[in-house]
């Protein structure tokens, strides 16, 4: 058991990036009900995932985390939440295929709902209001109303998280992910492309095997075929809502956030000493880190020292998020004062939010060959330190919306404002993301 730990010791931590709530009456309320509502995901399954981790550490596995920077209460439906899963299999067979190791797939998806944002405020014609934080706090449109933190919200993103997660499960446990369909999984706007065309030849490569196999008298009627597993994960940013579905495990006694699988403290957020720091390293879930580019050796080491004491592999990954342009200076130290301390961290590269500018347009974008070249750095300062590049990851959605520029078809600043959807930060459509899974795969190659 964690010294001196409960569900609520972060209360006496300070904590960044927290909304200013209006009526603290209102929000005891709200948490008050979620705490009797069911759990999302059982410890077991977080426990699975830790173990599926674990093997990541050890160099014998990838990561794919992928899905929205932030989800939306609008626009929620069947479609898009298939949409998505759908590039994200496409991605890990592509990744699995080429490098030979099984892919875990982790999407920031059903409960990724709050944001860290810059500047607390937002000023438009002389007006100040709340920034948006995130459909979980307030909403987008610029007005009083809808910038008012509500704790209602709360309660909206649980049952959105629910019922995106029961679709997941259905999805990836009755049929669709069965790998008999890899052919299936090419979306029409994704197919119609170059990306496309080179899935297209990988999904018949995949399709041939299987009936090889299955010629060969070895039977491909395994769940690993039929079934696949997928794991939800967000950042742990409005500590309420995770300390209401913090639950403790009837087997073990051990306190597991049930809000997802795994949750990850943000770049804003990890100071030591802060309550992002204390709420996490007490629960049992796999929990992640992000690591920008001011991040020290010692601040890693403390980090690695707080959320996984007992050096449990699989626990804690890091998710460096450099940029392009500083990661081969920056990510070496830290992986060899990792690696000399001997914590079995899993390290796995956000490209995205270190290569974020605004375009001549006007439009927050990113280029897929800021993206590529940071994962290239990623896999060059893995090979030197002689550890595991663990995996990546994105903020993509299933769409075919056009938010990042490049690709094998590029889009280009004028394209921007066509499909521009995100409520935050832009994401790879389905082609740009396909296309991101074969330049990894060419590197893990
Ligand atoms: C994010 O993942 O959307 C995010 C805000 O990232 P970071 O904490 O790395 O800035
Ligand atoms: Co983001």
């Amino acid at each position: 058991m964690t010294n001196n730990w409960t569900p609520e010791s972060w209360r006496a931590f300070p904590a960044l990036h927290q909304p200013t709530w209006p009526d603290m009456a209102e929000l005891e309320q709200v948490e008050k009900a979620l705490s009797s509502l069911p759990p999302l995901v059982f410890a077991g399954e977080a426990r699975s995932l830790k173990a599926e981790l674990a093997r990541v550490a050890n160099g014998e596995a990838f990561v794919l985390q992928a899905g929205d920077c932030a989800e939306s209460f609008d626009g929620f439906n069947a479609d898009a939440i298939r949409e998505k899963l759908r590039v994200i299999l496409q991605m890990a067979v592509v990744l699995t295929y080429s490098s030979g190791v099984p892919t875990v797939k982790i999407g920031r998806i059903a409960g990724q709902f709050a944001k860290p944002r810059s500047k607390p405020t937002e000023t438009v014609g002389g007006t100040e209001l709340p920034s948006f934080l995130g459909h979980m706090v307030n909403d987008l449109p610029f007005s009083e109303g809808n910038r008012r933190p509500n704790p209602e919200r709360l309660i909206q993103a649980y049952h959105q998280s629910a019922s995106t997660l029961n679709l997941l499960r259905a999805f990836t446990k009755g049929g669709f992910a069965d790998l008999h369909r890899v052919q299936a999984w090419n979306q029409e706007f994704v197919a119609s492309s170059a990306e496309g065309q080179r899935y297209t030849d990988l999904a018949a490569e995949i399709d041939r095997a299987l009936r090889f196999m299955e010629a060969a008298g070895v039977s491909s009627n395994h769940p690993e075929i039929h079934e696949a597993d997928f794991y939800t994960s967000h950042e742990a940013l409005i500590l309420e809502y995770e300390q209401a579905l913090t639950r403790e495990d009837s087997l073990t006694g051990d306190w597991y956030d049930c809000s997802a699988h795994m949750v990850w403290i943000g770049e804003r957020t990890r100071q030591l000493g802060g309550a992002h720091m204390e709420f996490c390293r007490g629960i049992n879930n796999p929990i992640g880190c992000k690591v920008g580019p001011t991040a020290t050796p010692e601040e890693v080491i403390g980090l690695c020292e707080n959320l996984n004491p007992d050096q449990e592999p699989g626990r804690l990954t890091l998710i460096t998020r450099m940029g392009a342009d500083t990661i081969r200076e920056r990510l070496p130290e830290l992986l060899g004062a990792v690696k000399d301390a001997g914590h079995p961290v899993v390290w796995i590269t956000d490209p995205m939010h270190g290569n974020t500018f605004t375009s001549e347009s006007g439009h927050k974008t990113r280029h897929l060959d800021d993206v590529t070249n940071e994962v290239t750095g990623f896999f060059e300062a893995h090979q030197e330190a002689g550890t595991w590049p663990g995996g990546i990851h994105v903020e993509l959605t299933g769409e075919d919306v056009t938010e990042c520029l490049g690709g094998a078809e590029p889009v280009a600043d004028a394209d921007l404002g066509k499909r521009y959807e995100t409520m935050c930060d832009p994401r790879l459509n389905g082609r740009q993301g396909l296309d991101l899974a074969f330049r990894v795969s060419e590197l893990l190659r």
